[in-house]
């Protein structure tokens, strides 16, 4: 084993978790976090675990072990790069926002902003780990920029995508199905960086699992899997439309077709629409790649998974102000949850806020409770999408921290992220303090329909047609 220390660039949802199961497993390596954002190094240095920046079950436990032992959180970005073996870039890939591939392509230039400060302070050979979700052939842009340096430092690039979910990370971490490692096979300076990272991993994954291919099927492999994790979510989503036209009930056609071996029972969970920093994002980028190739007709298959994926929470809005009889002008809806998924406090391209988003062009009042998303967060997601002014989104949304007082004088509750506490809820007690005809709009399908219609509730759930 040569590698003694690891540096992390990017310290987010990403970095914290993967590199904190990194220094649990080897206490041999010293594991350096850094990031730019001073505030978010603090949070991850907190004394309290409960503030660290990401919530995800059992992170603090590997924290608290790991920290102050091998795992350090600093903002001195420079003095890791030059004294790591290795270093992972773990930065955000968002959407471009602006110039061409506006809207579509991933924006790299946190990427190249790593690549040129590696080059600038590196005074011994490293290997660079993308860790980041990056289009096929990034590792050549980064290749190109590691190389003209002209210091005399030799680099190493893998590919090394992080396949873990929110809500699951550290489960996926110690657990993975696979962890994929893309190298240059054809030398014996790649092959060496390959079994540098292999035999990290194998400090607790099995060797078989640890899979190693050529850098391009790796880039590509992730953004794969996840267009085809997100398209099982949008064809199970099109079927639920179909299920409500129909009389059929989603939940038994996903059971029916999830026996099926080739199909598989899982991520077939009907939903509101699937969010999440990477599904649409991932996406777009593969769409954007297929067309710079020309590919039209690829681009077009894959770029269905959005559109339909969009339309689910269109058309969960629409319900609530159809049914609500066509207005929820000055009406008061309660959304219960706000997080893109249960037990995670991330809230990036959540469902929750193009629904709200559409509620509020209806003129609707929006009070929301999620157990572990703050005040800020969600009013920080309704500003950035410029559709209001900040104080009107105040004014139109409150957020409380006590799920009856959200629910008190209430129209109708939509449940926007399947937080297994919405399940045990005193529905009676809710129902008692709700403006009548009460509305349950269930767009995780978690409620039991008999229990809340025999309380007196109006229930829909996504992808019942009964
Ligand atoms: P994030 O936004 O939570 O964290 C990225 C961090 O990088 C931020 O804290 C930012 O301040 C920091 N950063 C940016 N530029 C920097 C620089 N030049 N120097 C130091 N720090 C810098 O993002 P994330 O969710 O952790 O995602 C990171 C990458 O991993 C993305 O490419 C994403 O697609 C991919 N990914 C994410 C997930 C997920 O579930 N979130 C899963 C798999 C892969
Ligand atoms: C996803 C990938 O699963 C993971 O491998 C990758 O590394 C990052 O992107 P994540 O976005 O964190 O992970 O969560 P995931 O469990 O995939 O859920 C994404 C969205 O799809 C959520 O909004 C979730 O509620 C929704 N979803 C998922 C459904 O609506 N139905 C399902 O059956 C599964």
């Amino acid at each position: 084993m040569n590698i003694k220390k690891i540096c992390c660039i990017g310290a987010g949802y990403v970095g914290g978790p993967t590199m904190a199961v990194i220094a649990q497993k080897c206490p041999h390596i010293t594991v350096t976090v850094v990031d730019i954002n001073e505030s978010r190094i603090d949070a991850w240095n907190s004394q309290n675990l409960a503030d660290l920046p990401v919530f995800e079950p059992g992170l603090d436990d590997i924290v608290k072990e790991a920290r102050g032992r091998n795992l350090f959180f600093s903002i001195d970005v420079d003095k890791a790069i030059a004294e790591a073996d290795m270093i992972f870039i773990s930065v955000n890939t968002p959407t471009k926002t602006y110039g061409k591939g506006k809207g579509m392509a991933a924006d790299l230039k946190y990427i190249e902003l790593c690549a040129r400060q590696i080059a600038k302070v590196s005074q011994s050979d490293k290997i660079v780990v993308e860790k980041s979700t990056l289009p096929v052939r990034t590792a050549s842009a980064i290749r190109s920029i590691l190389d003209n340096t002209g210091n005399g430092v030799h680099y190493q690039i893998l590919s090394n995508p992080e396949f873990l979910a929110e809500g699951t990370a550290v489960q996926d971490l110690l657990f993975p199905d696979r962890v994929l490692i893309g190298g240059d096979n054809a030398t014996d300076e790649g092959k060496k960086a390959i079994s540098d990272l292999v035999d990290i991993y194998a400090n607790w994954v099995p060797r078989d699992k640890i899979l190693t291919t050529n850098v391009w099927s790796s880039e590509l492999s992730k953004l794969t899997a996840n267009a085809f994790l997100a398209q099982r979510v949008s064809s199970i989503n099109a079927m639920s439309e179909i299920c409500e036209n129909t009389g059929a009930d989603i939940n038994e056609v996903a059971k029916a077709i999830g026996m099926d071996s080739r199909i598989g029972p899982k991520f077939l969970k009907a939903s509101v629409g699937f969010g999440g920093s990477c599904f649409q994002k991932d996406i777009l980028n593969l769409v954007y790649i297929a067309k710079s190739y020309g590919l039209n007709q690829v681009a077009d298959y894959w770029e269905q998974v959005i559109l339909m994926n969009n339309h689910q929470k269109q058309r969960f809005s629409d319900n609530i102000v159809s049914t609500l009889y066509n207005t929820v002008s000055g009406k008061k809806i309660t959304f219960l949850g706000w997080a893109f998924k249960k037990d995670t406090n991330d809230t990036r391209e959540s469902a929750a806020i193009m629904v709200a988003d559409n509620l509020l062009n209806e003129q609707a009042e929006i009070s929301v409770y999620d157990p572990k998303v703050n005040a800020e967060k969600i009013y920080a997601d309704m500003d950035y999408l410029n559709t209001r002014s900040s104080d009107e989104n105040r004014r139109l949304i409150t957020v409380h921290d006590n799920p009856s007082q959200a629910c008190e004088d209430s129209h109708g509750i939509a449940i926007l992220t399947e937080w297994d506490e919405f399940i045990d809820y005193d529905w009676g007690n809710i129902y008692e303090s709700m403006n009548k005809p009460a509305f349950v709009f269930d767009g995780r399908g978690i409620l039991n329909k008999k229990t809340l219609e025999d309380i007196g509730f109006v229930y829909y759930k996504i992808g019942s047609g009964e």
